[in-house]
């Protein structure tokens, strides 16, 4: 039963008003709702609701009990007149809420997640986002056990009851769609703090946690008020409530929710001190708060009218958290590591049987749709919109759409008219971007004579299911010139804007032989073939002036030399050159050394070739760590020097210098010699950050030496035992043994499986050892299938507490097509089983029968 985007109505019914009167209890949580309804339009039909799992014990309309009864997950219910008043009261069980959709218990505390669909799990509503509503929302609990009561918008006056209870009553201004609907109840305590926005307007911070937990949210909170003073200064958004709440709660199927003024949180994502967050951490911290900080212009203000247009908020929205943290740290790596992240998760979706445009037409699970396409490759192309209009352009784009559409449910396609009306430019060739699924390729040869040069650019965009035949689309294309023997750029960068299937550009006057720099900057989301020889990539990951592009020319240059048997000297050298190039930062020089995972590596292949795959790039890692070994300790001395007296800092520079010690500490490990693993071990326990005794220990657990054997026992013990009890951190210990490099993988994970720590309920906890496992190519792809089987057992057991986490964990058996014979069939054949198991839920259905097909 597939939901059409061709089939979208506009709602029968309107809800300007809704009512809430939420009487909390863990097991039993009565809830009455009063929908003041309107008809939108001529028309006859009847009010159709949506609920799921509701105890419906009162139906009323206008005051009068009801003969309609619900059927399954809909009441229909005939109105007579143009407005009504709807009234339910439903029994509803948050203890024994496992899906972790509508309102569910976390460690005592009750909390709700309502995107997309979790608000019919609530209350009887039209549980669809174009429905906007004023909510006014009474709480009411047991005082003792849930002293705070939050909700949305403006707080009323508290008031105690007899029987040790409580209530408050939450008022929204904000029209809003069901699934901003947030509340939470239990023992709480909150960092606080204070914004003034631009117009003078005060508003109360509070970050809700665990009382032990309120100091590790002070990261969270200066990323908080960086944010809003990021909105105003780049998008001229203001904060519109008097208060904004964060919750971080322990169990939570996403990130985090934009929830109206109550942003809701996993707590790994508002939770960080040195101790316990290593730099990615903190980076992510900031990155995600700024993103549902950013939803309440995009996403909240302005929203989506149906989950097709997911990608409006969503690909908007992250593109703005990826402004954002540039802004606030080194603007080059921020932006290879968004490429890396699109790479490793977005392309290989968009190339399997999981590929989808950024805005679908049709889905079975809309849960299922929260994918990297959406989201990441959604941010590239609103990226491209950026680059084509220019900073001002944009901002007259994105004025005019919310001038427009403030407290509208709109489409992508109102979103692309704001931009184009904005800019008196026409966008309908980069309408295909919202179309096509599949990464387009851009194939590009260079013809040099004389002082004259050609390029000639190519674009295909390949077929994906249901797709067979494409169209050229429209793309910024950033690309300069480099002077073969200067090593200098050769005139201007420029923004070609490719459109037709195939481009040719000429330079004349060149005073010496060129290189493309291409793509710079990561411009647009393609694949470029360019065929470059190695030792002008090499010559490129040397000179070239985009840091991108650079960054990128090693990589090409790994991909070439790991896709054959050849010696890995070329990559020696240009790690060395790198490692000795002064005019590049600690922070750059960590990324640029770094060979590409396996499994990009396997991406670039048409069949992936597990085992080769590894054992080259082993290779070619141990000879980058014995052939520079030397190198690495002057780098490891150099920055840990650097650092002394300052290892916590968060500055871009202390971060930098962390980044390139730990890598060098890696190859270190690799080298093998008792020298580096005594390093290792002293690093692990006189840490003062995550982020060093982390990176201490994932090499001793990564090493394969037998003489580490002893130091990886010790370290993995100690982790384990100092910080017992932090989810977050306990997830790394988890994630760490997963992905290890090392043949006995497999065991480990099943053993860890036992562990009493060990709750797949807890979607990180799942995440942190099964998901991880699947990234772990070479040991989870082993030849006789035993990672698929442990995959798809585990994602059966899970699929009947949290369909949503099932569903997730098939995406790495969607990959088959990729793999050899015997592994192709191996992955279907646990597909067939999942598929075969009796009561899957849809979300799993939909997910395996897509990968099959
Ligand atoms: N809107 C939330 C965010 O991006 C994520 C909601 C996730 N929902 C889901 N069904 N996976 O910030
Ligand atoms: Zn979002």
């Amino acid at each position: 039963a597939a939901v059409r985007l061709a089939d979208y109505q506009p709602p029968d019914w309107l809800v300007p008003d809704i009512e809430l009167d939420i009487r909390l209890d863990a097991t039993r949580t009565v809830v009455k709702a009063r929908l003041h309804l309107r008809r939108n339009g001529r028309h006859d039909r009847p009010l159709v609701l949506d609920g799921h799992g509701l105890e419906t014990r009162i139906i009323m309309l206008n005051g009068k009990g009801c003969a309609n009864w619900p059927n399954g997950d809909t009441l229909t219910i005939p109105v007579d007149g143009d407005e009504a008043v709807f009234e339910t009261e439903v029994v509803i069980h948050p203890s024994r809420n496992t899906r972790l959709m509508g309102l569910y218990a976390s460690e005592g505390r009750l909390v709700t997640q309502c995107e997309a669909e979790g608000f019919r799990s609530i209350t009887w509503f039209p549980d669809r986002p174009d429905v906007l509503s004023r909510y006014r929302v009474r709480l009411e609990a047991d005082k003792a056990l849930y002293p705070i009561l939050l909700s949305n918008g403006d707080r009323g006056a508290a008031r105690d009851l007899p029987g040790g209870r409580h209530e408050i009553t939450w008022t929204d201004p904000w029209p809003k769609p069901s699934y901003l609907f947030a509340l939470v109840a239990g023992q709480l305590a909150a960092l606080t703090d204070e914004f003034v926005t631009m117009n003078g307007r005060r508003v109360q911070l509070a970050i809700w946690t665990a009382a032990a937990d309120v100091p590790r949210c002070a990261h969270a909170m200066a990323a908080l008020k960086a944010s809003m003073e990021f909105d105003e200064r780049v998008y001229g958004r203001e904060y519109d409530l008097d208060e904004f709440n964060i919750v971080a709660v322990a169990d939570f199927n996403a990130g985090a929710m934009e929830n109206k003024g109550l942003n809701i949180f996993n707590s790994k994502y508002i939770l960080a001190d040195s101790e316990t967050a290593t730099d990615m951490d903190f980076d992510a911290v900031a990155g995600v708060v700024a993103h549902e900080y950013f939803h309440n212009w995009t996403g909240n203000r302005v929203t989506c009218r149906d989950w097709f247009q997911l990608s409006l908020k969503e690909g908007l929205t992250v593109f703005r958290d990826q402004q954002f943290s540039a802004d606030q740290g080194s603007a080059a790596v921020k932006r290879i590591d968004d490429v890396r992240a699109l790479r490793a998760v977005q392309f290989p979706e968009d190339s399997g049987p999981l590929a989808h445009p950024i805005r679908p037409d049709h889905y079975v699970e809309i849960a299922n749709f929260y994918t990297a396409t959406v989201y990441n490759k959604g941010a590239e192309v609103i990226r491209m919109l950026h680059a084509l209009l220019g900073v001002d352009g944009f901002r007259r784009g994105t004025d005019l759409y919310f001038d427009r559409h403030d407290g509208e449910a709109v489409t992508c396609e109102d979103w692309l008219k704001a931009m184009e009306d904005a800019n008196g430019i026409d966008l309908k060739q980069f309408r295909r971007w919202y179309e096509q699924a599949g990464t387009p390729r851009v194939s590009v040869t260079l013809t040099q004579q004389g002082g004259r040069a050609e390029l000639v650019l190519r674009q295909t965009v390949p077929p994906t299911p249901g797709q067979p035949d494409k169209q050229p689309v429209h793309m910024p294309f950033r690309l300069a010139l480099i002077g073969r023997t200067s090593g200098r750029r050769i005139g201007d960068e420029q923004v070609v804007e490719l459109r037709e299937a195939v481009t040719h550009l000429t330079f004349a006057d060149l005073p010496e032989p060129v290189l493309p720099s291409l793509n710079r900057g990561f411009s647009a989301p393609v694949v470029v073939e360019a065929d470059t020889a190695r030792a002008d990539l090499a010559f490129l990951a040397a000179h070239d002036d985009d840091p991108f592009a650079r960054w990128e020319a090693f990589q090409q240059l790994a991909l070439s030399v790991l896709g054959s048997d050849d010696d890995p000297a070329p990559l020696v050298e240009a790690v060395r050159g790198t490692l000795a190039d002064p005019g590049l930062d600690a922070a750059f020089k960590g990324e640029a050394v770094l060979l590409p995972t396996e499994s990009f590596i396997g991406d670039a292949a048409t069949i992936v070739d597990v085992e080769a795959i590894h054992r080259r790039r082993e290779a070619a890692r141990m000879a980058i760590a014995t052939g520079l070994e030397s190198e690495w300790w002057a780098a490891y001395e150099r920055e840990r020097t650097a650092l002394a007296g300052r290892e916590t800092a968060l500055t871009p520079e202390a971060k930098g210098s962390r980044r390139l010690a730990n890598v060098a500490l890696s190859y270190l490990v690799t080298a093998g010699s008792d020298r580096a693993f005594a390093a290792a071990e002293t690093q692990y326990h006189a840490a003062l950050t995550m982020t060093d005794r982390l990176a201490a220990l994932r090499a001793l657990v990564n090493s394969q030496a037998t003489t580490a054997q002893g130091a990886r026992a010790a370290v993995l013990a100690d982790f384990h035992q100092r910080f017992a009890g932090n989810n977050d951190v306990i997830d790394k210990w988890f994630s760490a043994q997963a992905l290890a490099n090392r043949p006995d993988v497999l065991d480990q994970v099943e053993r860890l499986l036992k562990h009493p720590d060990f709750t797949p309920s807890n979607p990180n906890r799942l995440r942190s050892l099964v998901g991880a496992f699947a990234a772990n190519q070479r040991w989870f792809h082993a030849a006789d299938g035993a990672g698929y089987r442990l995959l798809a057992d585990q994602l059966i057991a899970v699929d009947r507490l949290n369909p949503q986490s099932a569903a997730r964990l098939a995406v790495p058996l969607g990959r088959w097509r990729r793999f050899d014979a015997v592994r192709a069939a191996l992955m279907r054949a646990e597909l067939e089983r999942i598929v075969a198991a009796p009561g899957m839920s849809k979300d799993v259905l939909e997910m395996a029968s897509r990968a099959l097909a």
